[in-house]
């Protein structure tokens, strides 16, 4: 109830500082940027079911689970740019956000995961504008996946636009983990000590998911022929 009067204040002083001509100009604006948002992730997500249609052809398997994308809400966007000191508008949006689209591609291994990160650099159109790879250095508590901020061109009637896109690309087991973590530990006031009792264990988690896709990989590599059993035992000593 706080927060929304909070926020109702803010728009409500907000509306007062501009006239209704600016008010629209900016809804306009907003609306627009949303646009190219919601169009950049269909591409994103058209490239990746285009590969996954592909690669089940020659590779008789699909290396995509599954898919999902979001486009940040209007108050997640307000919320961070608060949080770095960004003005509200378009320009703070283009230049200071990276994760406004954001497109997950849930894989079925490891391997898979690299694979298709690379298909979709190759391709002429995409821009790498960071490399996160939290599956080789994985975040203190555990969490990993593939994050790849890229640039996608996007075309409308009369124009076209590079937009940034957020890519997490991850395993079911990363999957699987980064969910519980998230639904327990996310914007839930948990006290210092539930945290500290509780990351040790959460840690082993994220151990036992890794162990999971390292072991899946290793026999899905036997059955494609890439790798023997005797290998498997000889690499399960180091
Ligand atoms: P944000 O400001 O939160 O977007 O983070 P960032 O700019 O430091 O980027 P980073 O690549 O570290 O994280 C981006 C996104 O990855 C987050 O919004 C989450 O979706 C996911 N993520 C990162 N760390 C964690 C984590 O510890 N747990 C879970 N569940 N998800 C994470
Ligand atoms: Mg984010």
């Amino acid at each position: 109830m706080e927060e929304k009067r909070t926020l109702y204040e803010k728009v409500q002083s907000l509306l007062e500082e501009k006239s209704p001509e600016e008010i629209a100009e900016i809804t306009k604006g907003l609306d627009s940027l949303m646009l190219y948002y919601r169009c950049a992730i269909r591409e994103v997500e058209t490239k990746f079911r285009v590969l996954d249609d592909q690669l089940s052809i020659h590779g008789a398997r699909n290396p995509i689970e599954s898919i999902k994308t979001r486009l940040k809400s209007m108050r997640s966007i307000r919320e961070k740019l608060e949080r770095l000191g960004l003005p509200f508008d378009c320009d703070s949006i283009c230049e200071g956000l990276s994760d406004v689209a954001g497109v997950r591609v849930i894989c079925s291994f490891i391997d898979d995961v690299y694979m298709l990160a690379d298909c979709l650099l190759k391709q002429d159109d995409i821009t790498l504008v960071k490399i996160k790879d939290y599956i080789k250095d994985p975040k203190p508590n555990g969490y990993r996946s593939l994050h790849l901020i890229i640039e996608i061109p996007i075309f409308l009637s009369n124009e076209k636009r590079s937009v940034r896109v957020e890519v997490q690309l991850r395993t079911i087991a990363m999957e699987t983990w980064a969910n519980l973590e998230h639904r327990m530990f996310y914007k839930n006031e948990l006290s210092e000590d539930i945290k500290k009792q509780t990351r040790t264990m959460l840690l082993e988690c994220a151990l036992k998911s890794r162990d999971l896709d390292m072991e899946m990989q290793a026999i899905r590599d036997i059955i494609e022929g890439k790798k023997d059993a005797e290998d498997m035992q000889s690499d399960a000593l180091f």
